[in-house]
């Protein structure tokens, strides 16, 4: 990054003078010495998430229904709303629930907030914090529309967030027969997850869940009970002979699938060397992408081998909500057998040091059952596809705390033109004129570890604004750099004024949000100036980085495909 600017318009052949502003000494750095230091400043620590309410709200904006009841006698309808985000509870009454197949499609029931003891403390269509609309059909289903306001204090007590949004869903009934006329819901809790509409428009982006997790029958497999097969058995046993071809080495491969979930796993284990029958216990590791990015568990499978049996012991965990999203369990089962396998032996090495080269193979699927019942663990209502909480990103420090990250700060002069084509003296830095601003740009979040800034250079002037230079970006350009932006710098005051869009699609790739601000900061960083052929160019040290706010940040709905390469 050294001479960032220069190396764009100076001649190659130029050599430089470096000496340091500041004590005066000569040195001499090599430009590409510098340049690797850019990894070490960029992996900074991992952040730990935020939880709370400001992390919720953007993550999970939705509500937990519970307590459902549908009165047939006189079509009210009763339920209690938990806000995820806050915790905010209220108990809901609504009358004239039901609709018939006559009734317009957009006719719902207005729900008012009741007491503990069910009687009406306040009207919720007239408090504008939670409007709810229900309407039954046919006694076997009820549509639960919800909208709410809210504001989280817990990033900022003074300056508290404000989040608004909506949802719906619908729940099955089960109504007694005959005489009964309560029906209650048949899932509880029951989940309505919601579209945030405010401060930004965020459909969030939940979990897949582990492999075959709302597969039919995956949590009845624990009291099947669960079974397995193993597939492709391999198993070696040879003697390290002349040392040539072979070493002595002692291996077990199979593939080992979930009967109740589909799900294959890959078991290597690498036995002693020795050739002993020690039993050996390994991990095996699972299919595909099964834990990507937000799923907060992940289907384990141990294996445990027994060489001078051949007994084999699979012990695994996995994940189940295809009976009730709303009641998830982890099922961990294990069972072993006796594999039937078909072995060959060749006799290998020389008279003298005789070697030996045992190799069995499946002859068909083994079927392991397991062979005592399965620990079922219940786990938190919907946790299998609810998102892990992250640190925060693009979308919540542009909402929460915006800041760019300014490194690697350059300013270029000419020296006096008379004195063009000689090597320039120290005393007509002063008067210098300045060429170009430059520096490198990263927009501050939680998760930057992995990521770089980008070189911004100084491009066209903007028409109509005095001073102010357009961004030009180099060709490293990364997600968390600006999509836009122009600058001036005043050299008496040292202070840089950045106007700059940028784009965040961290919480929904679909609904892309471009914001807007502007910082105001003083390039205070030590400097360290080279001069040559008239041009000066002085630089920031690579590691001396610092943190800019934002102010007055804007934002709108961008382009869908604003980031598409
Ligand atoms: C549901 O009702 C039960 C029994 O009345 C009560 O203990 C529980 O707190 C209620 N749940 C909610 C979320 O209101
Ligand atoms: C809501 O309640 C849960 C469980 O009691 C707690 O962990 C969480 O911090 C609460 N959230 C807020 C915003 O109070
Ligand atoms: C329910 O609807 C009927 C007729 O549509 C009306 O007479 C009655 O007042 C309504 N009840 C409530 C509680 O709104
Ligand atoms: C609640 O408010 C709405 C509109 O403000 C009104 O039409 C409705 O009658 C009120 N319900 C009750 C039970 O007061
Ligand atoms: C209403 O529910 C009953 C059983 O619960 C079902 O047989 C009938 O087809 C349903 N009617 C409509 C219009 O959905
Ligand atoms: C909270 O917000 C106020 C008002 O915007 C601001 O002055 C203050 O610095 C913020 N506090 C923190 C801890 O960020
Ligand atoms: C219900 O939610 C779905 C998305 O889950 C949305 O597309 C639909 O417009 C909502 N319906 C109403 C009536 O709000
Ligand atoms: C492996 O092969 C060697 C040589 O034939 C034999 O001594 C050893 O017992 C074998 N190990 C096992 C676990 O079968
Ligand atoms: C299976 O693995 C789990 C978790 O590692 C462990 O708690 C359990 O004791 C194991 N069960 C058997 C039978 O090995
Ligand atoms: C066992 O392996 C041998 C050699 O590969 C093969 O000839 C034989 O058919 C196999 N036996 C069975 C039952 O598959
Ligand atoms: C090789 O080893 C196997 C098992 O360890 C044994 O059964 C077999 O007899 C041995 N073969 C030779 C040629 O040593
Ligand atoms: C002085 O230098 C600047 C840039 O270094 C150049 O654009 C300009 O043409 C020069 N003026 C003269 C009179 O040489």
């Amino acid at each position: 990054m050294l001479a960032r600017l220069a190396l764009l318009a100076a001649a190659a052949e130029a050599t430089f003078l470096v000496s340091s502003e500041r004590d005066g000494k000569l040195e001499y750095k090599l430009p590409l010495v510098l340049a690797t230091s850019h990894v070490e400043t960029a992996a900074a620590a991992a952040a730990a998430p935020t939880l709370g309410c400001t992390t919720s709200s953007f993550s999970v904006p939705s509500w937990f229904v519970s307590n459902l009841t549908f009165d047939m006698s006189d079509s009210s309808i009763m339920f209690s709303v938990v806000n995820r985000a806050t915790n905010y509870t209220a108990i809901l009454g609504c009358a004239n629930a039901t609709v018939t197949p006559s009734t317009p499609a957009n006719r719902y029931s207005h729900c008012d907030i009741l007491t503990t003891d069910g009687t009406l403390t306040r009207n919720a269509t007239a408090d504008k914090s939670l409007l709810a609309l229900v309407r039954v059909s046919n006694r076997t289903s009820a549509n639960i529309l919800l909208s709410q306001d809210w504001s989280c204090n817990d990033r900022n007590l003074t300056r508290p967030i404000k989040f608004s949004a909506a949802g719906n869903n619908t729940v099955a009934l089960q109504c007694a027969g005959g005489t009964g006329t309560e029906c209650t819901a048949v899932d509880g809790p029951f989940l309505i997850r919601g579209d945030l509409v405010a401060p930004v428009h965020i459909h969030p982006e939940y979990a897949e869940g582990p492999i075959g997790h709302s597969k039919a029958g995956c949590a009845a497999a624990a009291t099947t009970p669960p079974s397995w097969a193993l597939q492709s058995v391999y198993y070696l046993n040879q003697t390290g002979d002349n040392g040539a071809t072979a070493i002595s080495s002692q291996t077990l491969m199979l593939q080992v699938i979930n009967h109740a979930i589909g799900y294959q796993a890959g078991c290597t284990g690498f036995l002693s060397d020795d050739l002993s029958s020690k039993p050996v216990s390994f991990a095996c590791s699972g299919q595909g992408y099964d834990f990507v990015g937000k799923d907060r568990y992940r289907i384990q499978t141990q294996a445990l081998f027994e060489p001078a049996t051949f007994r084999f012991t699979v012990n695994q965990t996995w994940y189940c909500d295809d009976v009730d999203a709303g009641k998830p369990v982890s099922i961990t089962a294990s069972g072993s057998v006796v594999m039937p396998l078909n072995c060959t032996s060749v006799a290998t090495g020389t008279a003298a040091a005789p070697g030996n080269k045992t190799t069995c193979l499946s002859v068909s699927d083994i079927i392991v059952k397991a062979d005592k019942a399965a620990t079922v663990v219940p786990l938190p209502p919907y946790s299998i596809t609810d998102p892990l909480p992250t640190p925060d990103g693009c979308t919540v420090s542009s909402i929460v705390s915006p800041a760019w990250t300014l490194s690697s700060f350059e300013i270029d002069s000419s020296a006096d033109n008379k004195t063009a084509g000689s090597s320039s003296s120290s005393s007509s830095n002063a008067t210098a004129d300045i060429t170009a601003v430059g520096f490198d740009l990263q927009f501050t979040t939680g998760t930057n570890e992995f990521t770089y800034p980008v070189s911004v250079y100084q491009g066209p002037a903007v028409a109509g604004k005095p001073q102010w230079f357009q961004c030009k970006f180099g060709p490293d350009e990364e997600p968390l750099a600006p999509f836009d932006c122009s600058y001036t710098y005043n050299a008496t005051s040292r202070q840089l004024t950045l106007a700059a869009d940028w784009i965040c699609n961290d919480l929904d790739r679909d609904h892309p949000i471009q914001f807007s601000g502007t910082t105001v900061t003083v390039a205070s960083k030590r400097m360290s100036c080279a001069t040559a052929r008239g041009q000066t160019q002085c630089l920031s040290a690579e590691t001396d980085s610092w943190v800019a706010p934002i102010a007055n940040v804007t934002w709108r709905a961008a382009d869908k495909n604003v980031l598409a390469p």
